[in-house]
């Protein structure tokens, strides 16, 4: 792989993939609506890296960054679909917009860069791979986030569909589903209702304790990718356990149970 397009690379889990491509002797194209904290993430990787403000969530500005990556650097091999957007609440007090944003980012973000660049690359011909970021959230739902969980399993699904579709064409485009468990990040930076307060805080105390940095997360995903993997899900401990468990209810027709509202 030579040259990666990462979204949201402004901070996080994008910054640290966009940082460790660098490191490994790619160019990187990163992108995010965020463009200040952009140009400070990028200005360090050097002549490697080209930053392009850009809002997944408008075709418009997705075709941009796609024109601007092959201007510059020529190809595209690597894309990394990592924006996205997290509100806390209850599923019926998370306001309309925040729904909206929720699926116009974490969703029609992803689809609106498949759509200008699995075009791009079935006619480059040449082998590449698109890394979709769900979340372990996108097999594991929690209460009190829905319209993360709910975008989240969307990824999962709709990631698979694409695989199936890119295989059945003998497409030199692979496909693999990144599902992040805990990483330092400012995913969590939405104030939250009072209703979600203490989630929100058990869950950005659960990140400050156990996450990883991007830094230290980022290499473990581009391992996987040098690797081929379709499932890349870097800290296995955080959910092979769980979606056992919760494959193991529904197999026995359980009602779901959730210990961490119980224990706030
Ligand atoms: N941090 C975690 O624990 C965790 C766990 C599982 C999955 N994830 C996923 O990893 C990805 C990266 O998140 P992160 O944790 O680094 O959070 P983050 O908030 O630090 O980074 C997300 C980036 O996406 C950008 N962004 C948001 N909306 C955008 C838009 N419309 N267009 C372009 N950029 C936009 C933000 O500006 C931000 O820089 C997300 O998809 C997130 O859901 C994170």
């Amino acid at each position: 792989m030579s040259v990666a397009v990462v979204t949201g690379a402004a901070g996080g889990i994008g910054a640290g993939l966009a940082r460790e491509a660098v490191r490994r002797g790619m160019k990187v194209v990163l992108a995010d609506r965020d463009a200040a904290m952009l140009d400070q993430v990028a200005a360090p990787l050097g002549e490697r890296a080209l930053a392009v403000a850009t809002d997944v969530t408008d075709p418009a500005a997705v075709e941009s960054l796609a024109d601007a990556a092959w201007d510059r650097f020529g190809s595209v091999d690597l894309l990394f679909n990592n924006a996205g957007v997290l509100v806390t609440g209850t599923t019926w007090e998370i306001p309309k917009a925040s729904w909206e944003k929720a699926w116009a980012v974490n969703v029609e973000g992803v689809l609106n860069c498949l759509r200008t660049f699995v075009p791009r690359m079935l006619a480059a011909g040449t082998p590449s791979r698109i890394v979709n970021t769900a979340s372990v959230g996108g097999f594991l739902p929690s209460p009190m986030m829905s319209p993360y969980s709910a975008t989240k399993f969307a990824v999962v699904a709709l990631t698979e569909s694409l695989h199936g579709e890119l295989q059945a064409m003998d497409a030199p485009i692979a496909v693999s589903l990144l599902a992040p468990g805990p990483v330092k990040s400012g995913i969590f930076r939405e104030t939250p209702p009072e209703s979600a307060r203490g989630f929100h805080s058990t869950m950005t105390g659960m990140l400050e304790e156990n996450g990883l940095t991007g830094d230290e997360f980022a290499p473990l995903v581009l391992d996987a990718v040098a690797r081929g993997e379709y499932w890349i899900i870097p800290q296995p401990m955080t959910f092979d356990d769980g979606f056992a468990a919760r494959n193991a209810q529904i197999t026995a027709r359980q009602t779901p149970q959730f210990q961490l509202l119980r224990d706030e």
